[in-house]
């Protein structure tokens, strides 16, 4: 019997190691603090470590929200996971959580929207549940970015060593230091359960731009090429992302205002009517831009970007965590999820909690 609507139970997050403030990676590339912080609000994030992967980050933040959410892991039906930063190639590691967690045969899907996900991932939910697919649905946002980090003293960065880094390996970082400073790793996790009440996806507006895939992409290692790793991809950084900066800062700060007024619009709800926005934490000038634009009062847009930088699919996951666990977040409110990733992916979906 498909579900009237569907909760969260519980949630979970998980980040690895001690925080890495900012002045660490002064230390193997032309940065500082100051600048960081400036232009993104970012002070700190955490790093996966050697052999540690979105699925390990993914089922530590599972095993949190299970625990919150005082179910049993075989009450599990399914699992959606998503990540920009997969264990491997393929299998996707929705397949590596379902395993750890220990309920093998519980179909575990893969979701590629980078920092768009919790959208699409609210929307797969959603059809799950009023399908009468599922009943109980475990949602993870993982990733470990430290892979694509343009340097290889993590001794230096993470560790105790304090020896001046090669100007070679400097000046490869220095390359790569408008991405490297923004990204850092963690997971979060929700389960969801279907359930009599009127709660769920209220209304969504999520579009997909392939035009400006290039905005931000890796261009090494696909199947493009033959092979689809070359001996050569390491010495082009072509493992490390590209960004353009510019181009997706604009984009955030037009559409996001775009699709939250259009997703009130059609929900015949105002913008006032919203209790949170749980928005991606890209830049905190995106979104200090972006709550401007909405009238928001600060407090309505929670933020965390100052302790985790950006953690793609893990950010919203996380962030509903913390609000959840600090009582910010209550049942029956209306909140917007507000979210722009790699593809293009972005929209804003309303949400009766
Ligand atoms: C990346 C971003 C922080 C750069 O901020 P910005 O204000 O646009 O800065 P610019 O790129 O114009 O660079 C300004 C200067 O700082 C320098 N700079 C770039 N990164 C730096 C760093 N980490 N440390 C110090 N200086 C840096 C640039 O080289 C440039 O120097 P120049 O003026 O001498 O040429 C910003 O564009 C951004 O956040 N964009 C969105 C990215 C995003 O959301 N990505 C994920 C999408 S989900």
């Amino acid at each position: 019997m498909p579900a009237r609507g569907y909760e969260i139970i519980g949630t979970g997050h998980h980040v690895p190691g001690e925080p890495v403030p900012n002045d660490r990676l002064a230390r193997v590339m032309d940065t500082s603090d100051e600048w960081i912080f400036k232009r993104s609000g970012i002070r700190q994030r955490h790093y996966a470590g050697e052999g540690e992967g979105a699925s390990d980050l993914g089922t530590k933040a599972a095993r949190r929200a299970i625990e919150a959410a005082r179910i049993d892991p075989a009450e599990i039906d399914y699992i959606v996971l998503a990540t920009m930063t997969p264990d491997y190639v393929f299998p996707g590691s929705a397949a590596l959580v379902g395993a750890n967690l220990g309920i093998p045969g519980v179909p575990a899907l893969d979701i590629r929207q980078q920092c768009g996900a919790m959208l699409f991932g609210y929307q797969i939910v959603d059809g799950l549940m009023k399908s009468g697919a599922a009943r109980t649905v475990l949602f993870v946002g993982a990733e470990a970015h430290a892979g694509f980090m343009p340097w290889e003293d993590w001794d230096v960065v993470t560790g105790d060593a304090t020896r001046e880094v090669t100007a070679e390996a400097r000046a490869r970082a220095d390359a790569h230091r408008s991405l490297a400073v923004l990204f850092g790793d963690g997971a979060g996790a929700l389960v969801f359960r279907a359930t009599d009440r009127e709660a769920g996806l209220v209304k969504m507006k999520i579009h997909t731009d392939g035009r400006h895939a290039k905005a931000l992409y890796v261009p090494g290692g696909g199947f493009r090429t033959r092979p689809y790793w070359k001996k050569d991809m390491f010495d082009e950084q072509a493992h490390i992302p590209r960004m353009d900066g510019r181009e997706l800062f604009k984009f955030a700060v037009t559409k996001l205002p775009q699709a939250a007024r259009a997703v009130c619009e059609e929900a015949g709800v105002g913008l006032g009517d919203v209790d949170l926005f749980l928005a991606h934490q890209a830049n905190d000038r995106i979104n200090e831009y972006v709550r401007e634009q909405l009238g928001a009062p600060r407090e309505r847009m929670p933020m965390n970007i100052d302790r985790f930088g950006n953690t793609s699919a893990g950010t919203v996951p996380i962030l509903i965590d913390e609000v959840t666990r600090s009582g910010l977040l209550q049942k029956g409110q209306l909140n917007m999820i507000l979210a722009l990733g790699a593809g293009v992916h972005w929209g804003a979906a309303l949400v009766r909690w």
